[in-house]
């Protein structure tokens, strides 16, 4: 029988949700797929092509006529994570900078954009036996998903680990300049017409402001595997 089920997991930017979904997919033997590398790869695809800009303007149309052009992938790396690649070339360390995140949600924003990348997800997902993070995975790319978690934390926070995370890249930014992108992506990613940012009604809340990540493994997994019990009943 085939037990396997969907994970879908939401949240803010920089909440912590990459980490815990790629470490939950792991311990149990699940496939992870990173929904924003794939809206982070169109972005880089539109900044390298001259479509976007980074002061946030983005030729829509030219855009949505070069989607069939963009083909996204994920490949397992030496550091044995999964890395992105758009159009075979591995773009895993361009898509994290923050000239790609400072043009993201509007990119996201773009219903076609959305469209593309929800039915590949959705393909994704057929055989289950994966892990999903996002912003709107539990709500409109699988509505029926068996587990639902929606991952919080103040912006503060999240700056704060974001902050780390660039400067351990060598990324010259400013504290300051990582908090306003954080505040200006939630913004964007929950006022946008096309399935904004939305906890579903049935996903289970988890603020880890506070949380160590041992901690919130443990919380994940105890409801992962209850869940996964409950759908064998
Ligand atoms: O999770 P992230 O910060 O890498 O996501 C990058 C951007 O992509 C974020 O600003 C919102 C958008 N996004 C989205 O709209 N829907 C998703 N399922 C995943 C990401």
């Amino acid at each position: 029988m085939n037990n396997r089920i969907i994970v879908a997991i939401d949240g803010y930017s920089s909440s912590g949700k990459s980490t815990m979904a790629r470490r939950l997919a792991a311990q149990v033997g699940y496939r992870y797929i990173d929904s924003g590398a794939m809206y982070r790869a169109v972005t880089y695809y539109a900044l390298e092509h001259g479509l976007a800009s980074s002061d946030g303007r983005v030729d829509t149309s030219a855009l949505i006529a070069a989607l069939p052009e963009i083909h996204i992938d994920f490949i397992p790396a030496s550091d044995g994570k999964q890395h992105t690649t758009l159009n075979g070339k591995d773009i895993e360390t361009e898509i994290r900078q923050l000239r790609v995140s400072n043009v993201v949600s509007p990119v996201a924003a773009i219903p076609e954009v959305r469209h593309e990348l929800v039915a590949m997800q959705q393909r994704l997902g057929l055989e289950k036996g994966i892990v999903m993070d996002g912003r709107d995975i539990g709500t409109t790319v699988f509505p029926d998903a068996e587990l639902k978690i929606f991952v919080d934390a103040s912006a503060r926070t999240r700056a704060e680990r974001r902050y780390k995370e660039l400067k351990e890249k060598n990324e010259d930014v400013s504290f300051e300049d990582v908090l306003s992108n954080i505040l200006s992506r939630d913004e964007i990613d929950r006022t946008r017409k096309e399935s904004p940012l939305r906890k579903a009604d049935d996903a289970i809340s988890i603020d880890n402001s506070g949380m160590t990540l041992a901690q919130q493994d443990a919380w994940l997994e105890d409801i992962f595997h209850k869940t996964v019990e409950k759908c064998q009943k």
